[in-house]
């Protein structure tokens, strides 16, 4: 058996009676904050409510408090943690300890990430950011508490230009995911746009295409699958299995001359799916993103966001937040939680995709109120609380042209000290 240990640095919040000497406040309002004691009850109420929540503070304690009240109910979890650099940026990204780096750092995120996993419903999956100062640690640590057999990929972000130093530039970083029940979990899916078919074999007026596989074989159909029927070529030959669409789909297909049988006058291939180039198609996720933005431009948008520089230091890019709600193929309404939001990018990328597909996908963010040691004037809770302001304004001024039964999305700001 693999035993993996460190030295474990306790924490004040390892005393339940620390917690519950914690209060949770309410802002007054989103501006001037005139906090607001909140009784259980009412905090429950809001958890239960359809507006997200950002609650600036530590998440170690807070995720404590509400495992009671969500445990198995979120739907996803982004996480982007200090990745324990030992660079200084706006926030603390260093663990060292005595002379020693990791035991610190394991040991703060054991305790996060064992809680996070009992929030999680049994379909859902988690998303973890990191990049080499502590993928190895965290592999073998997120084994440990969500089981190996857990581990769907490590989903590579090829974020620029690469940190380089006098050997080589590594141009991705990392972010693990890992079901809670890979069993359960459903299939992840992304859209591509098709733009690599070269050949037109029936020289159909539409332009090139190539062709997907739409049926299971003969031996692999389940005869008892509502999918399971018969079809003819134009040439009479009959092909009776599963197929991956209703028979309503394939008749319409078939129609629109979309199904491939085979060259003319025999027609007698498998029947296939004619797909023609700027045709979106769905596809099984790459484990390597490079198609969405890059550090720098992520950076710049945040800068400008806020119209102010040196606010926060490496947010993740917007999109490849949205990238990843997306191919996990939420339902419409469902809970999602970052407890180390810093910038808040995840609540901007849900809007996005709420907008995107009218959907009302709530969010959790977390964020400690550390001093932002770049400007000591802000803490890093005020810029993520200034960025959901900027979020929601610009959010207000786009959705005139939202459907009528698109409710505006809401807030809580929330403390917990
Ligand atoms: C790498 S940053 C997250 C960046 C974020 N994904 C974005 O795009 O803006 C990590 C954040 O975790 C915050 N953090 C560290 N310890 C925390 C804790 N115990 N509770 C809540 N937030 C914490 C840090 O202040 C920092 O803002």
């Amino acid at each position: 058996m693999l035993n993996f240990s460190w030295d474990d640095k306790p924490e004040l919040y390892d005393d339940d009676n620390e917690v519950s000497k914690l209060k949770i406040y309410r802002d007054s309002d989103e501006n001037q904050i005139v906090p607001l004691y909140l009784s259980p009850s009412e905090f429950e109420e809001i958890l239960n409510s359809q507006s997200h929540i950002f609650l600036e503070g530590d998440n170690y304690p807070f995720l404590k408090i509400v495992s009671g009240h969500l445990e198995g109910k979120v739907d996803l979890i982004y996480i982007d943690p200090p990745y324990n650099t030992g660079n200084t940026f706006s926030y603390n990204d260093n663990f060292l300890q005595n002379g020693e780096r990791h035991s610190a750092w394991l040991s703060f995120m054991k305790r996060r990430l064992t809680l996070a996993r009992q929030l999680l419903s049994d379909t859902a999956c988690i998303f973890i950011a990191i990049d080499q100062s502590e993928l190895y640690m965290l592999k073998l640590l997120c084994d440990q508490i969500f089981g190996e057999e857990n581990f769907v990929n490590d989903f590579m972000w090829l974020h620029g230009k690469g940190k380089k130093d006098k050997w080589s530039r590594t141009l991705q970083q990392h972010t693990l995911c890992y079901a809670k029940n890979k069993r359960l979990l459903h299939p992840f899916c992304d859209i591509e746009i098709t733009d690599w078919a070269k050949s037109n074999p029936d020289d159909d007026p539409r332009g090139n295409w190539f062709s997907g596989s739409i049926s299971f074989t003969e031996s692999r159909s389940n005869p008892r699958h509502k999918n399971f029927y018969e079809i003819i070529s134009p040439s009479g030959k009959k092909w009776r299995r599963q197929w991956l669409v209703s028979p309503e789909e394939m008749e319409m297909l078939i129609a629109t001359d979309k199904i491939y049988f085979g060259k003319k006058p025999e027609y007698d291939q498998v029947p296939r799916i004619k797909i023609f180039n700027s045709e979106e198609t769905e596809i099984i996720p790459k484990n390597i993103i490079d198609n969405v933005e890059s550090t720098r431009t992520a950076q710049r948008h945040l800068d400008e966001l806020l119209g102010e520089k040196d606010l926060f230091d490496n947010p993740k890019p917007v999109d490849l937040i949205e990238h990843l709600i997306e191919i996990v193929q939420l339902p419409k309404n469902a809970l999602i939680m970052d407890f180390f939001a810093g910038s808040g990018t995840t609540f901007e990328a849900l809007l996005n995709v709420n907008e995107r597909d009218q959907g009302h996908r709530r969010c959790i963010l977390v964020q400690t109120p550390e001093v932002n040691l770049k400007k000591p004037e802000y803490t890093i809770s005020d810029v993520c609380r200034r960025r959901i302001v900027k979020v929601l304004s610009k959010n207000a001024a786009s959705s005139a042209a939202a459907p009528a039964n698109q409710a505006a999305p809401s807030v809580e700001f929330l403390s917990l000290r």
